[in-house]
């Protein structure tokens, strides 16, 4: 059974694999632009918090599962009780929600991207619009239409590689090189004048935005549901990840080498992209336009090489998005070929990866067409965002942020609601009814020693569920307040 499934070729190719996965546009794109959303570096601070006490105990409580059952997240599920399958369900929905909107960002990197190569070959590659670029490219509907399509498609190709020739090949050589290419851009941001103040957002002790109630659920919510996505967390991929590794292999170290090399990438691109954004007068709390608008000032500073670089960004965050995406795929596929298999058939890795491929893209096509809920530019898309569905006023004040866009949505959605609602439903599952004794023999299986066991205990049981559920309060209370 395992070989027919296949498995990873070696632990350093399961490990690029799944920080891989974890490292995406949430590290990139995401994590600077919610910083700055949310009070710099009280925002840091708790994220780090959530990454120890919540983000690493899910990681092993996954990784655990995977391993032990040898199947994705609903099969898994099944596998300790019937009952249990829908939890997985929940993963396989939030695969969606989350692919809605990864697809639709992943087609702009490939516009710049493309943007920067057509510059390179002396070509206008953004319209004549260099530095409005972003304003103008969410009201070109064929080109965000057609993008979405190349990104999906880019999935699609990959993901019917296979597990080992797909996934694993791309990973190992792309993810050494985004960490240089960060530094990179780091050291020549760090040049520019004014960096300093973006340095001085994240790192000056400032807990002021945690002051009041409202603000503490506000950042503890956003940092929670940020660290869900970007650790891949929450939803059952790192089952799906953990039912291809080797018994061999020892869990717990991985558990806290995919949190700590996506954490530094996280906080890596966050010094990066704040002050930069304070070096060419950007607001920190611009949104998702953050990273696309810094870095287009911050090439287009760097003159004629600009270009160039621009293009090797891209094209790295290209990488870093599609392996994320291949394992959001990754989770529907193996759920159906789980279930095929189980009926006594085979499963079809090419029907289904192009079904789900579809229907993501579907689901994400008002999310291409709104205009990001036309914030920006003041002027909406051809698809009315949720706000307008709801019948409030453009620009109205008041209006809650996750209605903002379909963009805003389906990330609240997923990444705030879906996957907290599945870690917590996971961790009180080890912790109550499956016990921490079977994750204790899943790390001792191989000859390998189980670390912390009284911390990991007190963490499924009470720790992480209760730091899960203030999370949920926080989602919950901005719905009604
Ligand atoms: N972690 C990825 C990112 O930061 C997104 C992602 C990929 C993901 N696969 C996932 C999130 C599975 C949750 C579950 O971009």
């Amino acid at each position: 059974m395992e070989q027919e499934r296949g498995s990873w070729g070696t632990n350093f190719g399961f490990l690029m694999a799944a920080v891989g996965s974890a490292v995406g546009l949430g590290n990139i794109w995401g994590f600077p632009y919610k910083m700055g959303n949310n009070g710099g570096f009280a925002f840091l601070i708790v994220y780090l918090l959530l990454v120890v006490f919540v983000g690493a105990v899910v990681m092993l409580g996954e990784l655990a599962i995977g391993r032990k059952t040898g199947l994705g997240a609903v099969g898994a599920y099944g596998q300790f009780s019937k009952k249990h399958r829908w939890v997985g369900g929940i993963g396989v929905a939030a695969a969606f929600f989350l692919l809605t909107f990864y697809n639709v960002l992943g087609g702009l990197v490939m516009r710049y991207m493309m943007g920067f190569l057509l510059q390179l070959m002396g070509v206008d590659g953004f319209n004549g619009q260099e530095m409005s670029f972003w304003n103008y490219i969410l009201h070109d509907y064929g080109s965000m239409v057609f993008f979405h399509i190349v990104f999906v498609v880019s999935n699609i190709i990959i993901v019917m590689g296979g597990i080992e020739a797909g996934i694993e090949k791309f990973t190992t050589v792309a993810m050494p090189a985004l960490f240089f290419m960060l530094l990179f851009v780091i050291i020549y941001v760090a040049t520019q004048p004014g960096a300093i103040e973006g340095y001085k957002f994240m790192l000056t002790p400032n807990l002021e935005p945690l002051s009041s109630v409202e603000g503490f659920f506000s950042v503890v919510k956003t940092a929670a549901g940020q660290m869900f996505f970007s650790l891949s967390l929450g939803m059952g991929a790192m089952i799906t990840y953990g039912s291809y590794l080797n018994k061999g292999e020892d869990l717990q170290k991985n558990s806290w080498i995919i949190p700590a090399c996506d954490t530094l990438v996280a906080v890596m691109a966050a010094c990066a992209v704040l002050p930069g954004c304070a070096a060419f007068g950007l607001d920190y709390a611009s949104g998702p336009s953050l990273l696309f608008n810094t870095m287009q000032n911050v090439f287009l500073s760097m003159g004629t090489f600009g270009n160039l670089f621009g293009f090797l960004f891209y094209f790295l965050v290209f990488i870093a998005a599609v392996t994320s995406s291949i394992s959001l795929f990754e989770v529907i596929v193996t759920w159906k070929l789980d279930q095929a298999r189980e009926r006594g058939k085979k499963g079809n890795r090419t029907v289904i990866i192009c079904v789900a491929a579809a229907v993501s893209f579907a689901i994400g096509l008002p999310v291409a067409l709104d205009a990001i809920g036309g914030w920006f530019t003041q002027k909406p898309g051809i698809v009315p965002a949720p706000y307008q569905l709801l019948g409030m006023e453009f620009g109205a004040e008041g209006v809650p942020m996750f209605i903002d866009a379909w963009l805003d949505f389906f990330d609240v959605l997923s990444e705030g609601i879906l996957m907290p609602l599945g870690a917590l439903i996971m961790t009180v599952l080890i912790g109550w009814v499956y016990k921490t004794n079977f994750v204790r023999e899943e790390c001792e299986i191989s000859g390998h020693k189980y670390r912390l066991p009284k911390v990991y205990e007190a963490c499924f049981k009470f720790i992480t569920p209760i730091g899960v559920t203030i999370v949920l309060i926080g989602q919950i209370m901005d719905f009604f307040l």
